[in-house]
This record gives C-alpha cells, sequence and structure tokens, in this order.
C-alpha cells in the first residue's frame, strides 16, 4: 500500500490499535469498529450525522459490489443521502468502454468544488477503472484531492481502507493485480428489498479480444455451492422473491472448483430453496451454454422466462478474431434449441458496431442473425478501443462515420423488432414482480414480467415486492400498461 506519511487531514483522536485480527471477515469487522469511533467523533464535531453517497458505474457486478460498500458505510454511522454534496462520495467505477471513463474525469471536478467547501469529505474511488495503472498515474498527477483508491480485488477491505485513509493527510492508494481470495459475510445493504443480485463467481478467463474486464477484474473464481445456497437462503428468509445470479460467464461456473459442479447443478439447487419465487442470471457465454443448462430451464418452475445471449457481432469470420469461440451457424442452433426448450422465453443480446476489420459484409451477418433471431430487446454499443487488449493494436480501424452509419442501421432494426415483439403479450395476464412506485406519476406501480418487460399499471406502494397477475391491456413500444387481474385496481 502507498501512503504518504504527513499530519493527519481530518481532526480525529487516534485509536492505538492492539491485536488486529489476521483472519477475514473478522479482521473487517474489529477496523468496522474503529471506523464508528471515528465517524462518531467527526459527527459530535460537526454537530450532526455524517452523509455518504455511492455513485455506481457500469454492470450488474459493480451494483452489488456498491450494496456491500453501503453495507459497511451504513454499518460505521454513516447516513445515506441522495445528493453528491456529502461527507463520503464514493464512485465504484466501470471502464469497459471510453466514455464510462470519461464521465468520472468529468464529474470529479464537481466534487472537488464540494470538498472545498466541506472540511470533513472524503473522495473514494473504486473499481475496474483503478485496476489500469494509466487512470491511476493520471489521478496522482492531476486529481490530488481523492482521498482514497482502491481496487476489485480488495472491495472487501473498504473498512480498514476507511481507517487509512482517515487516519493519514494524502493519498491513500491500494490496488492488487489479483487475488484468489473470496471473503464471506461482509455486511450488505440491498436496494432493493425483495430481490438481490448474488454474485456466483468473480473475473474472467475468456479474454475476448476487445474486452478489457479479464484485466480488471482477474482469473475466473466461483463460490463454493454451499456459500451461494446459504447467502440465498438468508435472502429469502429476509423477504427476498427473486434473485440473480451474477458472473461474466455463469455458462462456467463450478469448473474449477475442488469439487467441479455445473451451472446447471447449481440452478437445481437454487430451484429447491422454499420462498424463492423466480431466479434469473448473467451473463451466459454461448460458447459455455450446454444442453444439459437448456433441460434444465425447461423444466424449471422458477427459471425465468428471459435468456440474455450476447452476440456481439454476427459473422463468423469476426467472431473468430474477438476470440468468442463460437460461429454464426452455433448460435443459431443454440437459439433453436432454446426455443423448443422453452417456447416463450425473451432473448435479449449485446452487439458491438465498427470492431477491427469489420466489412459491410460482415456488418450484414450481424444484421441477418437479428433478422433471424429476432431479439426482444438488444443492447448497441459502438466498439471503443481498450488500451492492453489485443483489438486495440488491430490495424484496420473502422472510420468513425462509417460505425455511425452501420449503428444507426442496427438500432432502427432492432426497435423495430422489438416492438412487433412486445405487441405479442398484449391482452394476456400474467405474473408480475411490482418493484416501485412509477417515478413520473405516484399512482402508478411498476414491476417485471418474468420475460423482463416492464409493466406500469395503477396499485400502490404495499404491493411493492409482491407477484400479482396482471392483464396487459396496451403495449406502448418498450413497455406495457396493465390492471390488477383479480379485481383488486382499475384500468389506466
Ligand atoms: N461477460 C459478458 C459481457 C460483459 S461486458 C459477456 O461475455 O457477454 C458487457 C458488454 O459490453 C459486452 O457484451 C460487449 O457487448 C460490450 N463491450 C465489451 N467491451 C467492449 C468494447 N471494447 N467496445 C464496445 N463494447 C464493448
Ligand atoms: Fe469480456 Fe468476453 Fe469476459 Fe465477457 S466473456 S467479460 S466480453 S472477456
Ligand atoms: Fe464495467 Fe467492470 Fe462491469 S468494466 S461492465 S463495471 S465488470
Amino acid at each position: 500500500m502507498v501512503r504518504m506519511k504527513m499530519k493527519k487531514k481530518i481532526d480525529i483522536e487516534i485509536i492505538d490499535k492492539k491485536q488486529i485480527p489476521q483472519s477475514e471477515p473478522e479482521r473487517q469487522y474489529y477496523f468496522m469498529d474503529i471506523a464508528k469511533n471515528y465517524v462518531e467523533q467527526l459527527a459530535a464535531k460537526k454537530g450532526s450525522p455524517l452523509t455518504f453517497h455511492v455513485t455506481t458505474f457500469g454492470c450488474q457486478m459493480n451494483a452489488r459490489d456498491s450494496e456491500k460498500l453501503v453495507g459497511i458505510l451504513e454499518r460505521i454511522g454513516y447516513v445515506e443521502t441522495d445528493t453528491e454534496e456529502a461527507d463520503f462520495v464514493i464512485y465504484n467505477t466501470c471502464t469497459v468502454r471510453e466514455n464510462a471513463n470519461n464521465k468520472v474525469y468529468g464529474r470529479l471536478g464537481v466534487l472537488q468544488n464540494y470538498k472545498k467547501k466541506n472540511p470533513h469529505m472524503l473522495i473514494g474511488l473504486c473499481g475496474c477503472m483503478m485496476q489500469e495503472t494509466v487512470v491511476v498515474e493520471k489521478l496522482k498527477e492531476s486529481y490530488r484531492f481523492v482521498d482514497l483508491i482502491f481496487g476489485t480485488h480488495n472491495i472487501y477491505k473498504f473498512a480498514e481502507l476507511i481507517v487509512t485513509a482517515m487516519e493519514s493527510d494524502s493519498m491513500t492508494i491500494d490496488i492488487w493485480k489479483d487475488t484468489d481470495q473470496i471473503v464471506e459475510d461482509l455486511p450488505v445493504e440491498r436496494k432493493y428489498s425483495f430481490k438481490s443480485g448474488v454474485n456466483i463467481m468473480f473475473g474472467c478467463n475468456n479474454f475476448c479480444s476487445y474486452c478489457i474486464v479479464p484485466y480488471v477484474r482477474g482469473r475466473e473464481r466461483s463460490r463454493e455451492p454451499k456459500e451461494i445456497i446459504r447467502e440465498i437462503e438468508q435472502l429469502v428468509a429476509d423477504g427476498v422473491v427473486e434473485v440473480m445470479l451474477l458472473g461474466q460467464n455463469v455458462n462456467s461456473y463450478g469448473k474449477n472448483l475442488k469439487e467441479p459442479v455445473t451451472f446447471a447443478q447449481l440452478l437445481e439447487e437454487v430451484e429447491k430453496i422454499e420462498g424463492l419465487e423466480r431466479i434469473r442470471f448473467m451473463t451466459s457465454h454461448p460458447k459455455d451454454l450446454s444442453d444439459e443448462l437448456i433441460e434444465v430451464m425447461g423444466r424449471s418452475k422458477k427459471i425465468c422466462k428471459h435468456l440474455h445471449l450476447p452476440l456481439q457481432s454476427g459473422s463468423s469470420r469476426i467472431l473468430k478474431i474477438m476470440n468468442r469461440r463460437y460461429d454464426k451457424e452455433h448460435y443459431l442452433e443454440l437459439v433453436d434449441k432454446i426455443r423448443a426448450a422453452v417456447p416463450d422465453i425473451a432473448l435479449t443480446t449485446d452487439i458491438i458496431v465498427g470492431f477491427p476489420g469489420e466489412t459491410e459484409e460482415d456488418f450484414e451477418e450481424t444484421m441477418d442473425v437479428v433478422r433471424k433471431v429476432r431479439y426482444d430487446s438488444a443492447f448497441t454499443f459502438i466498439y471503443s478501443k481498450r488500451t492492453g487488449t489485443p483489438a486495440a493494436s488491430m490495424e484496420e480501424q473502422v472510420p468513425e462515420d462509417v460505425i455511425k452509419a452501420r449503428f444507426d442501421r442496427l438500432l432502427k432494426e432492432v426497435q423495430k423488432i422489438s416492438a412487433e415483439k412486445a405487441e405479442a403479450l398484449t391482452g394476456q395476464t400474467l405474473p408480475v414482480l411490482i418493484e416501485e412506485q412509477n417515478e413520473q406519476d405516484a399512482s402508478l406501480v411498476t414491476g417485471r414480467l418474468s420475460n423482463n418487460s416492464v409493466v406500469h399499471l395503477p396499485g400502490t406502494a404495499d404491493m411493492i415486492g409482491k407477484i400479482l397477475d396482471v392483464k396487459l391491456t396496451e403495449c406502448r413500444g418498450f413497455y406495457y400498461l396493465g390492471e390488477r387481474a383479480d379485481g383488486n385496481g382499475q384500468t389506466v
């Protein structure tokens, strides 16, 4: 750890540390107690509780990590606020595309102004972007007002790092290259009471040639099935009805455990948990999607009727250079098999436009897959060059205007198909998990179908967290309007 010694920055009475536990998670609970004492001292000086704000960029993994950060901050006495004008602001960053990084630099300028007004303020940065050496160098150079920087591998040490940052007068930086450690049983504060992400694995071993994730998230590590089951059982006891199992490639779950387990086997165990109603998972890599998984999905009562199956490109030639290890034909076969086993399943995908060397013919292959599969929805991305990945040094980067034109064509096609597909469910009555009160209209609540589509219906806050039968009365492109089918609601 780099720690530049000087006088401490915030005025606290430093606690003399004795007998720091060496094992985890005990060590972190010990530091939470110390941090709690410091937070109390600062709150007494300020005359009101200290506030925090966690801003999350990126994917579901980061969202889940942020819940762990919040869990610790609340435990040590900080109170959440919805503005970044807080006593502790932390950015949990993403670096999958260049624009994710630019957003962070832009917003740091605003935080610097808040910090000038508030002597108690601490600014922390963590997440994927911090695993890049160039980023940390830039922060050390031009963003000296940041107090704490750590990465993806040592997030479990957050309590200990807060104590270090509070006791130090300059930037505390702790970045690990990789880890084989998985620390269980730290505090977590869920954003939703009724649904939760559950990490089943960390890292990625696939090295798709455009992707930075394996470099910033490290090697693939699976959690023990019994730890996953125990966590879900606790969540269910605490009111959770839906879980989203998280991993960069859930289909290769369990391969490296001492006693190997397949993802399909894990799903069957999760299915047995009484009180759990819905199971989702993200993300499925086509190369590892097994017949066993398709079978389990076919007979499951709880696995949601939605599969996110990233295509990236429809051109077998480009897929090879992308190192995806499947081709167009294999992908289309998979789609047929899945639809045969689960006829009403919604399929969604990720597509990259403008990968180096992508020709008009390659792009047409992507359009062809889009037309053949008819995705319920698709996330489309413009290729972003990530330093250090093999694709970044490939010649033949596609000109921006060509990419833009292809992107627009793809988006139009994807949107047209999504709208047509959505229309098909209108008039049906289906179970909806009510998730929140509608932001624009408080007389409405918003929920999701098993296939992940959004539904708005008249309702009240007490419906949140319940699965109710809803008649889909109208389709508005990407969402539905509905009404309770049990006679307890009125039409929108
Ligand atoms: N593990 C998941 C994807 C995680 S990243 C999988 O393999 O499917 C989420 C999505 O970001 C990817 O599916 C890809 O479409 C997109 N992405 C990743 N790197 C990118 C890059 N360099 N430029 C543009 N999009 C990228
Ligand atoms: Fe990136 Fe490929 Fe790993 Fe997904 S599977 S995170 S796209 S390297
Ligand atoms: Fe971004 Fe890291 Fe997720 S780079 S997409 S937050 S794994």
